[in-house]
């Protein structure tokens, strides 16, 4: 998708996961849609054990970057009302697929999670596994996440952790620190064009608190014993997330 109003990373990114869709997500969606509980990250942390989400059931759930809205679909099975909400064409054509396979519809919209076509104070829990958390600017999704959300509303989303975003270096991630701290925020991978956002904490715990948020959890994901290194995700191995944290799980509300 373009827009004159989007920042100009969008459409390089939407192209990455156009390619991503085609070489992976696509066929992992058949497996991806059959689960019926919510897992975290990489290495798949159950939600029994972190306790995050709590029942959805009756709850109007938005994802910000839904990609094939797998994890919006485990939602939607618990009884939720989602919506999901992308930038990529092909990833939505992946996930209007699965619906018609499985016969669990909810609505699906294009667009990144900068601009929401939707009406302020419309949802009581806004997403992102992985999605806008790290591929929109977050100076322009947590805001927007704050319009879309009901007062007490919640806001939980899962990332990279800044370890392993310190970490990593192009053939993946190492014991040593390959960027500063500071160059975080904004990230542009030299060999395939992607733009990632990765606020430093202290900055993400103030952009929350200024866009009308309160933190209530942030919970640092490790690999638990003996996990394996994800056959995709396989940039950090699982004896390296086994040490550090990989995943950060960030849970908040809305004050007002
Ligand atoms: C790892 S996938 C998300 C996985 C998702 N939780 C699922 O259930 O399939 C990342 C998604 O972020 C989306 N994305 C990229 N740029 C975005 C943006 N600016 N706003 C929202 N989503 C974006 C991509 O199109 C991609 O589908």
């Amino acid at each position: 998708m373009s827009s004159p109003d989007l920042p100009e990373y969008v459409p390089g990114n939407v192209a990455i996961w156009t390619k991503t869709n085609a070489e992976y997500t696509d066929a992992a969606a058949e497996r991806s849609w059959t689960r019926d509980e919510v897992t975290w990250g990489i290495w798949g942390i159950p939600e029994t054990e972190v306790d995050v989400l709590g029942a959805v059931a009756g709850l109007d759930v938005v994802e910000l970057g839904c990609g094939t809205a797998y994890f919006t679909a485990i939602l939607a099975k618990q009884g939720a009302h989602p919506v999901g909400v992308d930038p990529t064409p092909a990833q939505l054509t992946t996930a209007r697929r699965m619906q018609a396979e499985t016969a669990i519809e909810f609505p699906l919209v294009e667009a990144a999670a900068e601009a929401v076509p939707l009406p302020d104070a419309s949802f009581d829990l806004a997403i992102s596994e992985y999605g806008a958390s790290i591929w929109a600017d977050p100076y322009r999704w947590i805001p927007e996440a704050a319009r879309l959300l009901r007062p007490g509303g919640r806001l939980i989303f899962l990332r990279n952790s800044t370890t392993v975003t310190l970490c990593q270096a192009l053939d993946g991630v190492t014991e040593q620190l390959q960027r500063p701290l500071r160059e975080l925020r904004r990230i542009e991978w030299p060999d395939t064009g992607e733009v990632e956002f990765h606020l430093p904490i202290g900055e993400l715990v103030d952009l929350l608190r200024e866009s009308g948020f309160q933190l209530d959890r942030l919970l640092e994901l490790y690999a638990p014993e003996g996990a394996e290194t994800h056959s995709y995700y396989d940039f950090v191995t699982g004896e390296w997330a086994r040490r550090w944290p990989a995943e950060e799980l960030w849970v908040a509300h809305k004050t007002a």
